[in-house]
């Protein structure tokens, strides 16, 4: 008996340790900011790093629209953070249907926000998807998947929401992009954004969080005039169910043990885009991308032309569909 609890105990308490120690280098949004009377939009926000994004900003007040794929789940979602925030009202949370994977669906979610809402001060780019690159999936709109959703979803939502962004009322608006460390794998081609000549070893959903950044830096340029700032960021590694269509059972064995030292809590990943959506330090910065609630050196070289020439290219894309009324 005594001689294994001599160990066991000692072997767990170093275990907790070290996740501390891990935890501790994280970084936490430490501000307090509340934000009565400001309204954000996140998307994806009934699961994973966008749920617990859409509580902290609820639960500093804002009014926070929860813009999800599946509408139930929207009202799921806003049951779970009301319980979670007991003394917040009904008011502060509202589901809406947003399917990033169609341009008009993304249209028509923008004109029902232009309705009801004469600025919104908080834009949380934050649903994604990845898949296997075994066979290619597309969007409604025919596109690949990452570059569609990750992507042209968020340039084309973001784009129709400017105005609404950059009032002069009160202070800027705050546009965060939720890219990914993973953006150093990623690659960029203009001329394949659709990526129809892509080989088995592109990493499309690097490329399309390189994409993020790319579009955070190019956006950052074009309002620099204009009262809005934008915040690229890496929630970190999360344990959240993004994987959920490339992982099999067995992985989890795998998971598990890696998932303790190595991935964070939901919270813990939404901590750095909730950073980036309140810290006063960051009033007067925009086009960054931030890690761990502070800035991040990016190991990869950006290309200006590169970034432009995703933007238009971006735009006529979407000029290809939606046709013009
Ligand atoms: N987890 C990580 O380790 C990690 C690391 C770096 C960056 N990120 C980024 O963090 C963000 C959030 O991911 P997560 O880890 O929280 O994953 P998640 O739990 O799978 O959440 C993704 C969210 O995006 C939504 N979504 C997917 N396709 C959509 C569409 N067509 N229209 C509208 N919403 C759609 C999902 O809705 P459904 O529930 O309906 O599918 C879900 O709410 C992503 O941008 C991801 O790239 C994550
Ligand atoms: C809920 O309570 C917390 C602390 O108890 C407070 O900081 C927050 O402002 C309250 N929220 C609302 C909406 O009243
Ligand atoms: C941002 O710029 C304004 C105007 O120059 C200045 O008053 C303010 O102190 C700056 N804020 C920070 C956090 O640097």
């Amino acid at each position: 008996m005594f001689p294994i609890s001599y160990c066991v105990l000692p072997t767990i308490l170093f275990l907790i340790l070290v996740r501390k120690y891990r935890e501790s280098k994280w970084g936490k949004c430490k501000n307090t900011v509340k934000l009565d009377g400001k309204i954000a939009i996140v998307t994806g926000a009934n699961s994973g790093i966008g749920l617990e994004i859409a509580k902290e900003l609820a639960g500093r007040n804002a009014q926070v629209i929860l813009a999800c794929r599946d509408l139930d789940k929207a009202n799921q979602a806003c049951e779970i953070i009301r319980t979670a925030l007991s003394n917040a009202s009904k008011a502060l949370l509202v589901p809406m249907e947003l399917d990033l994977a169609s341009l008009y669906s993304i249209r028509d979610f923008c004109n029902r926000i232009k309705r009801r809402y004469k600025e919104i001060n908080i834009l949380i780019n934050n649903a994604g998807v990845v898949f296997p690159n075994t066979k290619r999936v597309e969007t409604k709109d025919g596109f690949e998947v990452h570059f569609g959703v990750n992507h042209l979803g968020h340039f084309y939502l973001t784009n129709l929401l400017l105005e609404q962004l950059s009032t002069l009322s009160g202070k800027k608006g705050r546009i965060v992009v939720v890219a990914s460390s993973l953006h150093e794998k990623g690659e960029v081609n203009p001329n394949d954004l659709n990526a129809l000549r892509a080989s088995k070893k592109s990493n499309l959903y690097a490329n399309s969080k390189l994409m993020n950044v790319y579009f955070a830096q190019e956006l950052a340029r074009r309002t620099e005039k204009r009262n809005v700032n934008v915040y690229a960021c890496c929630p970190g590694w999360v344990y959240t169910g993004l994987f959920r269509h490339s992982v099999k059972w067995y992985h989890y064995f795998l998971i598990t043990p890696v998932a303790f030292f190595f991935m964070r809590s939901p919270k813990q990943g939404a901590q750095t885009p909730v950073y980036c959506a309140t810290e006063p330090d960051l009033e007067n910065e925009t086009g960054l991308l931030y890690r761990d609630c502070t800035h991040y050196n990016s190991r990869v070289i950006f290309y200006d032309n590169v970034a432009s020439k995703l933007w238009e290219e971006s735009e006529n894309v979407i000029n290809s569909v939606i046709k013009k009324e």
